[in-house]
Formats: structure tokens, sequence, C-alpha cells
């Protein structure tokens, strides 16, 4: 499948925007606004410093039917400028936002447009300030940028949109590069799968794109003997998840479909961050926008890996983070909980912690901690299989919600009601 290109040039007609990149400019920004409220909700916080680097940022606006809506250049920085301004007005103390941001794009036509439209928005008088524009590769731009950040002082708190065209313009050593030398990078970065699939041939990891991503050769062949497009999504996702995990020096990532209604073939907006909470509030944002995102795997834990005796051809009815996602994912939740509890404590006697126990299988799941609790708390409450202890090890009162620190531990007798296969 060709990937639809955009053009922006002064004095011509603006591109038109399909739903699904609506859908994800609402991510960035919903992103953004939950980032900046978490990190700074201690109230003695004065300041955040963070920047914002959209390294394919194109011209910033589009035409969708008959009204003109912001490219990913205006929602970051009007979704900055929201979440700052209501902390400004939240907070007793004074609080600061220190916010750069850098809109990288390799066509000089899409950076004059999108100068234009800065300079013609809310934000003009922060362009050559706040704000920067380069024209070039965003591979040739990063070093640089990383250094940039770096300077600003030791959090190194970033946000990187990535919003490629196919899927190799940006290299898995260039991701590596971001891990590898800022303390607190996130990276999200949209890939197209289905572009990779149609192309895939015996050659493609020797080309410059197979190289950037530094693909298998091996992966060409169990592609080919899949047969329908939801196995062969689900094996690129499989194998391509041990691999980002290998090769990108993140730690934690959500791998989610984005659907495209109009083209109907959807893309991956992958999210790798190094903290167990970031990943925590994408995979939320998921369940808040559902029906935009899609999984080709499982509910529950262990959904995202490449299991070779499943039968990826058989048709599944799709994960959409919807009423019958939850549902299930709560079902499966309960279902695999007391396993994964037993195999992760060192003896039957000693409790798991339940933010270890999340964050050891949080990549392999699209479970948010908020329904591994739910799942804990039925376990505890309905089906008598488990016991909850605070921190201290106190028994956790029944009606409280519960804490990252909170400790599980299997009772000795699995219940009657889930014996007899309920
Ligand atoms: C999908 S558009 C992105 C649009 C923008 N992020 C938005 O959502 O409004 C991709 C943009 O990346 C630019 N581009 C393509 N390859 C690039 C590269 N290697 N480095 C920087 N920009 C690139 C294209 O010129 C195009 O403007």
């Amino acid at each position: 499948m060709a990937v639809k290109h955009y053009d922006w040039k002064l004095g011509q007609p603006l591109p038109k925007i399909g739903t699904h990149s609506i859908a994800k400019h609402d991510v960035f920004a919903s992103y953004i606004e939950r980032y900046i409220n978490i990190l700074s909700s201690n109230p003695r916080r004065r300041e955040l410093n963070l920047t914002v680097v959209d390294g394919f940022c194109g011209g910033g606006a589009y035409q969708n039917g008959s009204t003109i809506v912001a490219g990913s250049p205006l929602r970051v920085l009007r979704a900055v400028k929201a979440a700052a301004v209501g902390l400004t007005m939240t907070r007793q103390n004074e609080f600061a936002m220190r916010a750069q941001f850098f809109f990288i794009d390799k066509r000089r036509e899409h950076t004059e447009f999108l100068s234009h439209e800065l300079m013609n928005s809310e934000f003009g008088k922060d362009v050559g300030n706040s704000i920067t524009i380069l024209t070039g590769l965003f591979e040739e731009q990063s070093t640089e940028i990383i250094r940039a950040i770096k300077a600003r002082g030791p959090s190194h708190r970033s946000l990187f949109f990535l919003d490629q065209y196919g899927w190799s313009a940006v290299s898995f050593a260039t991701i590596r590069e971001i891990f590898a030398d800022l303390r607190n990078p996130e990276v999200l970065i949209t890939f197209s799968v289905d572009s990779l699939i149609d192309y895939f041939s015996d050659a493609t990891a020797r080309t410059m794109g197979g190289q950037a991503i530094e693909l298998d050769p091996a992966m060409g062949d169990v592609i080919r003997a899949l047969k329908t497009e939801q196995g062969q999504r689900q094996v690129i996702q499989g194998m391509l998840y041990k691999h980002i995990i290998c090769s990108t020096g993140a730690d934690y990532y959500t791998p989610f479909f984005i659907r495209s209604a109009d083209s109907r073939r959807s893309y991956w907006l992958l999210h790798l961050s190094k903290h167990t909470r970031a990943r925590d509030e994408m995979a939320r944002l998921h369940w808040s926008m559902s029906n935009v995102f899609v999984h080709p795997g499982d509910a529950g834990f262990n959904a995202l890996g490449f299991d070779p005796s499943i039968n990826l051809d058989q048709a599944k009815l799709e994960f959409d983070f919807g009423v019958d996602a939850r549902k299930d994912s709560l079902a499966a939740a309960i279902d695999q909980l007391p396993r994964l509890v037993r195999d992760d404590a060192p003896d039957a006697a000693t409790p798991v912690t339940i933010g270890d126990l999340f964050r050891a299988h949080c990549n392999e799941t699209p479970l948010t901690f908020d329904l591994v609790s739910e799942a804990i708390v039925q376990l505890r409450d309905a089906y008598s299989e488990i016991d909850v202890f605070t921190e201290d090890g106190r028994p956790r009162p029944a009606a409280k919600a519960l804490s990252w620190t909170d400790q599980v531990r299997n009772r000795p007798q699995k219940s009657f009601i889930r014996k007899l296969g309920r």
C-alpha cells in the first residue's frame, strides 16, 4: 500500500486530513495534558522543564471539510499551554511551565508554511525563542536536539513525536541514542505495519529501510506462511515486539493500532518510555478512546507476544478497547492473576508487591493498573482466592482502592466456584 503523502506550499490549498489523523492528534494532545498534570501533581513542584520534539511536523494546518484544523505542531503547543493554564489556576503557589519546542521537517516548503502558521497564531512571539523550526531529516538533527535537551538541566524531560510516513525513517540506532543519552525521554512513533507487510520480500532486510530497523531476514518466511492480514499483523507485532524491546533501549511500551476507517488500513502508534507509570497512562488513554485503537491479540496478560502454537489465520473478534474488550480483559486477568502471583513469589508464604507484578508483565498486555486492581479486588472479595496487604503487612481494608505498593498472596485453597470452572 502506498502511504499517503501530504503537501504544504504557501498559496496552495491545504492537504485534507482523515479522521484517524485527527484521532492521532487527540492522542498527542491528551497525553501531553495527562503527562504535565501527573508530573506536577506534587504541589511543592514549582516548575516543569519540558522539551517537545515534533520530528515530522508537516505544515501545521489541514482542510477538514469546510473547516481548517490544526496539525500536530499547534496541537502540541496548545496542549502544553492548556495544561500550564490549568495548573496556574488551581495552584496556590506559583507554577512555571518551562517548555521548549523543536519542529523538524525535511521539506523547506513545509517548514516555511509552518513558520507562517505559527507566526499568525497565538504563539507568534515564541517563534525563534521557545520554538525552533528546523529544515532537514530528523535523523540528522536528533543528536543536536539531544544535546540541547541535556543542556537544559539534569531531568531531560522530553517527548518525541515521530510521525513518519512509513516504517523506516527513524532508525532504531537513533531511538537507542535517545534512550541511552537522556534520563526521561518518551517517544511516540507511528509505524506503518501494513506497508511493511505489503513491501516485505526476501530482500527487505537488506534494504536501507530494513537495515534502519534492523530487520531479521527470517521474518519474511513466517509472514509469507500466513494467509490472513490479521495473522500477519499479529506475527509482525509479536516479532517486532521482542526486537523493539531488545533494540531500542526503552523499558516500557504500548504497541496498539490506530484504526484508519477511511483507508481500511491501520498503523501502529508505539509509545516507548522508561517508566511504568508513563506506560500505564498511555494504556489508560487507549481505553478512554475506545474504538480508535485496535489490538490484534488477546485480552489479559501475555497478549502481545507471538505464540507459535496459536493458529493465527483463525478469525477473531477485534479487540477495540470497548465495553466487551473491558469485560474480556477483566475475566482474563481474574483467570491469570493467581498463577502469576504464584510464579512471581519466591515461595507460597511471601506476598508479591502489586507494582512489581504489574511492572513485570505490563508490556505484554492491554490491561491498565486499574483493571488489574479491579481483578485483584474480585479475587479477594468474590472468589476468596487472594489476600491483599498494605506495604507494612496489614490486611488492606475491603473498601479501599489498591495502591502500587500493596502486596498480594494466594490463599492456600482455590475457590470452589472457580474449581467448578466459572
Ligand atoms: C505524516 S506527515 C506529518 C504531519 C504532522 N506530524 C501532523 O500530524 O500534522 C509527515 C511529514 O514528515 C516529513 N518528513 C518525511 N520524512 C522526513 C524525515 N526523514 N525527517 C523529517 N521530516 C520528514 C514530510 O515532509 C511530512 O511533512
